[in-house]
């Protein structure tokens, strides 16, 4: 496992040192405190894409707000692009898409990319013609004259990536990027952050879509409960041996072999029985010397997902031995 604060040659695009957040919300007479994150240590290396993975309420956008001076922090410094996020010159080389973007709906696509693309001094034909590329390049030519209260939820993202990548950004910070796009627009989004670390852009992408960060990220950080759990690179996760469970298709006819196997029920409902690749071929065997007709064997997660679960402690099932009971 990588150290959270390690010592590289390579130019850090952010450097996070002991970054806290508390929020204290309610009233005098019950107050609620929550320590969103808690003395984080990161550096988001330059030409590299960085996935922050976490479940629900990690504190994943939290970080990202601190880190574009949207929230100030409890504790902690960040410095980004060599500077400070409060200097005009380090905000112009930053793309963001927000969590749930917000564009006013009497406006067409391209007049908002017009509008952003002004803010970053373009004018005349030459934004004419970064707001043609940006279209082009998130699939939205066609629909680029209706109004935006006419967009769909994939529709709306997608123009929020345009915005975020009018003004070719050095970092591009993105908050749940694949959110409502469809499987298409979801490979196409993929490719585009591909391309763009191709081009030597920044990435610094907040997702529990695992599968995005597995194939788009150089390195990724585990959050959990406002802890940084881990920063790890990608290659290191897929060569682990965490175990990812799998499917075991049987015939649901089958059931009556399997009586007295800890998985029985399972089968009964399912046609089928979930192990840990930990038990995999002690169960295969089992399954063989009972003469029950296994139809087929597939992976249920990926290794960063698996790894992902390992890390934030969901995983203990897995370990489970045969017939052992849950924890
Ligand atoms: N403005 C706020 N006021 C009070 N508490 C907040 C506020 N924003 C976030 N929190 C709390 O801070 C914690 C972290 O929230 P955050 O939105 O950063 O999580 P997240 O990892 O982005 O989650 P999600 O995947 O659901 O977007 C949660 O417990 C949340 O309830
Ligand atoms: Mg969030």
């Amino acid at each position: 496992m990588e150290r959270t604060a390690v010592v590289t040659d390579s130019p850090c695009a952010i450097q996070i040192r002991g970054l806290s957040k508390t929020y204290k919300t309610g009233f005098w007479f019950t107050p609620k405190v929550t320590h969103a994150l808690k003395t984080v240590q990161l550096d988001v290396y330059e030409n590299q894409a960085f996935g922050l993975m976490g479940l629900n309420g990690a504190g994943k956008t939290t970080l990202i707000k601190l880190v574009l001076g949207l929230l100030r922090p409890t504790a902690g410094s960040v410095a980004v692009l060599g500077g400070n996020i409060s200097q005009r010159g380090v905000r112009q080389r930053i793309g963001y898409l927000p969590e749930l973007p917000y564009f006013s709906k009497q406006h067409t696509g391209r007049e908002l990319l017009g509008y952003f693309g002004s803010l970053h001094g373009l004018a005349g034909s030459a934004l004419q013609h970064r707001v043609d590329e940006i279209l082009d390049l998130v699939r939205m030519r066609s629909a680029a004259g209706l109004k935006v209260s006419g967009y769909s939820k994939g529709m709306l993202q997608r123009i929020g990536i345009g915005q975020a990548l009018i003004g070719k950004p050095r970092l591009l910070i993105c908050d749940e990027p694949m959110s409502g796009l469809d499987p298409v627009g979801y490979k196409e989004m993929r490719d585009i952050f591909i391309d763009l670390k191709k081009a030597g852009t920044t990435l610094f992408l907040n997702t529990h879509i695992l599968d995005e960060v597995e194939r788009v990220c150089d390195r990724v950080g585990i959050l959990h409960e406002g802890v940084l759990k881990e920063v790890v690179p990608i290659s290191k996760i897929l060569e682990s041996s965490v175990p990812v469970d799998y499917w075991i298709d049987v015939d649901g006819a089958e059931a009556a072999k399997l009586s007295g196997m800890p998985f029985q029920e399972t089968v009964r409902n399912n046609g089928g029985v979930q192990v840990s690749g930990l038990v995999l071929a002690e169960t295969l065997a089992l399954l063989t010397a009972r003469k029950a007709q296994v139809k087929g064997v597939r992976p249920l997660s990926s290794q960063v997902e698996a790894y992902f679960l390992k890390a934030i402690g969901a995983q203990a099932h897995l370990n489970r031995p045969i017939g052992g009971r849950r924890p």
